[in-house]
């Protein structure tokens, strides 16, 4: 069986995400290929027989640009179709991001037949110590070997969204309108040493290095890439300055014991796991 895999990712936990699901259906004998979403990647789709589309919940959303890439898919007859999202918390809110995009794909004739999700460190909001990453990390390795025969096998599996989950993610999708408006105001510090490293990183070539300073465009989908990936932690991103997170886990520390307390929020970081290693369903 040959599975493609297009994903969207601001700080590579998505795309870690999927290449980990893609090596497991490898393993097996499949064939796999994988490529980005984004304003500048290409839209066309290779011939497979299953399509993985991948993305990071945004405001219990579903990111603009994965929208507009499944709007510019092919009409298809009921070729199979899964989900995968990661997010940096554990909240049922998070399903209904499914919802849009399923929407979307069964009007193209996409045959929706499951929906993955992996918690994996925040980008955003505040950040888990390195440990809480590995530990998520492993959480997610521990599933993959049981959600690539889901794949390989062609099983049905649903994620129910109750009518909360679906008012919340409704109104938060105000971030669609209101990211590009606020990326504009991104600004950077005196300490910027023109590197570049952002404009390289924005999944919506949405940076232009001009007189060797970063100069921010109009298709911010708040990914976060850019600020993650500073060197110098000089990007200022306007309204999240307070929620900004700079610089990558490592992801290979010890990882977190079961009593180990979140740094933001002071509860045990067991509240992750709460459902043996992570949301397993
Ligand atoms: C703008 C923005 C909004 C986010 N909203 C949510 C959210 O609603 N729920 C959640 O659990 N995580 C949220 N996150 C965290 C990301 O979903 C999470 O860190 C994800 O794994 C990042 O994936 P990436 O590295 O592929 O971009 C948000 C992150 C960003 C940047
Ligand atoms: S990554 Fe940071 S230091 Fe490098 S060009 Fe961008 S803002 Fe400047
Ligand atoms: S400008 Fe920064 S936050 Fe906006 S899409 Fe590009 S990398 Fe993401």
């Amino acid at each position: 069986m040959k599975i493609v895999c297009r994903y969207f990712s601001g700080t590579g936990n998505t795309r870690r995400a999927c290449e980990a699901l893609l090596g497991e259906l490898e393993k097996s004998g499949h064939t796999t290929s994988i490529g980005a979403i984004g304003k500048n990647a290409p839209s066309e789709v290779e011939p497979c027989d299953c399509l993985l589309i991948g993305y990071p919940v945004h405001g219990f959303n579903t990111p603009s640009p994965v929208l507009k890439f499944l709007k510019s898919l092919p009409k298809t007859e009921h070729l199979p179709c899964y989900l995968l999202r990661t997010s940096g918390e554990p909240l049922k809110f998070n399903d209904a991001s499914g919802i849009t995009p399923k929407r979307i794909l069964k009007k193209k004739g996409y045959d929706v037949m499951g929906e993955f999700h992996y918690v994996l460190p925040y980008n955003i909001i505040f950040r888990h110590s390195d440990g809480m990453a590995a530990r998520m990390k492993l959480g997610m390795e521990l599933r993959l070997p049981d959600d690539a025969q889901k794949i390989a096998h062609m099983q049905r599996f649903r994620v129910k969204c109750g009518p909360l989950s679906r008012f919340v993610s409704l109104a938060c999708r105000i971030e669609h309108t209101a990211m590009p408006l606020i990326g504009r105001h991104f600004k950077t510090t005196e300490t910027c040493v023109g590197c570049g490293k952002c404009a390289a990183v924005c999944p919506q070539g949405n940076i232009r290095m001009t007189d060797g300073k970063p100069k921010f465009g109009k298709s911010c989908a708040g990914c976060m890439g850019c600020v993650f990936s500073c060197p110098q932690d000089a990007i200022h991103p306007a309204l999240f300055e307070s929620w900004k997170v700079n610089g990558a886990y490592t992801f290979d520390a010890p990882p977190a014991t079961d009593g180990e307390v979140c740094r933001y929020c002071n509860k045990a970081y067991l509240r992750y796991f709460h459902d043996g290693e992570s949301m397993k369903r």
